[in-house]
């Protein structure tokens, strides 16, 4: 139910994106479209008449959390990557996870401008299109392609942003913003990244992709290396080969560091 959620709402983002937008400012470059509303809403519809009694953690609309959920929860982001969204740039997804026993048990991010659906089940593997995938062999940071991103606060944070870009982009073969997290995830998951970082995620960005790491291979901490929870402030994700390198560049800009 959760891939046949994010392929519909999928489909009418895609039907969106043609139109013009309507854009509103939750603060200074932090946007919300009328498409980030009308796919929850068809996500919500779905799902809450899918698994009653399982609640819902969903970007626009109840995204409140003091505590982690201790019972089964659906974390959704709608449309992740609004921005590129409202500027006509066609990269973003709609992520769907099952959350539940303290980890994601389901993740689903569906392209809808590429037509790909990326699924994970807790022990059972992650797929593209209905394809196994694996993350990818790279094994030296100086033949890696990783992503980042830059959080809607990063004019508070952008020495401590900048410093951690620029560690990186000196020691990889190459550095991409596409500006959705959800989908750097998933190409980390498919080997079309190596490995991926950011700062300031939420749990929705990250709650559906990191399965999909996990389960193709992956291996995901904040920068100093301890375990990552979507709920944690900093994620780091690699194709495991590259993990001790990468936590070697990014601990000092860890909020964990001594
Ligand atoms: C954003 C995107 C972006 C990331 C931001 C997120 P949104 O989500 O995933 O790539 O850098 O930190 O907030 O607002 O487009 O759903
Ligand atoms: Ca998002
Ligand atoms: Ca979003």
């Amino acid at each position: 139910m959760a891939a046949e959620a994010a392929l519909k709402a999928g489909t009418l983002l895609r039907e969106l994106f043609e139109q013009p937008h309507q854009i509103r400012h939750k603060s200074a470059i932090d946007l919300v479209t009328e498409a980030d509303l009308a796919s929850e809403e068809l996500i919500l519809d779905m799902l809450q008449h899918s698994l009653p009694g399982v609640k819902i953690m969903s970007e626009e609309s109840f995204a409140a959390y003091d505590d982690i959920p201790t019972e089964p929860t659906w974390i959704i982001d709608p449309l992740d990557g609004t921005t590129n969204f409202a500027h006509n740039f066609p990269w973003f997804a709609v992520s769907i996870a099952l959350y539940a026993e303290g980890r994601s048990q389901v993740g689903i991010i569906y392209n809808p401008m590429q037509n790909e659906l990326f699924c994970a089940a807790l022990g059972s593997g992650a797929w593209l299109n209905d394809k196994p995938i694996k993350v990818s062999n790279v094994a030296s940071l100086q033949n890696a392609l990783v992503a980042t991103g830059f959080p809607y606060d990063v004019r508070e944070k952008s020495d401590a942003i900048l410093a951690a870009l620029k560690t990186v982009l000196t020691h990889v073969q190459g550095v991409r913003r596409p500006g959705a997290a959800a989908l750097d995830l998933a190409y980390l998951a498919c080997a079309r990244l190596d490995a991926f970082w950011e700062v300031g995620l939420k749990p929705w960005d990250t709650a559906a992709g990191y399965l999909l790491v996990e389960e193709a291979g992956g291996t995901l901490s904040n920068f100093a290396g301890a375990p990552f929870s979507p709920f944690s402030p900093e994620l780091l994700a690699s194709n495991t080969l590259l993990h001790n390198d990468l936590t070697a560049l990014l601990t000092e800009f860890s909020s964990a560091a001594p």
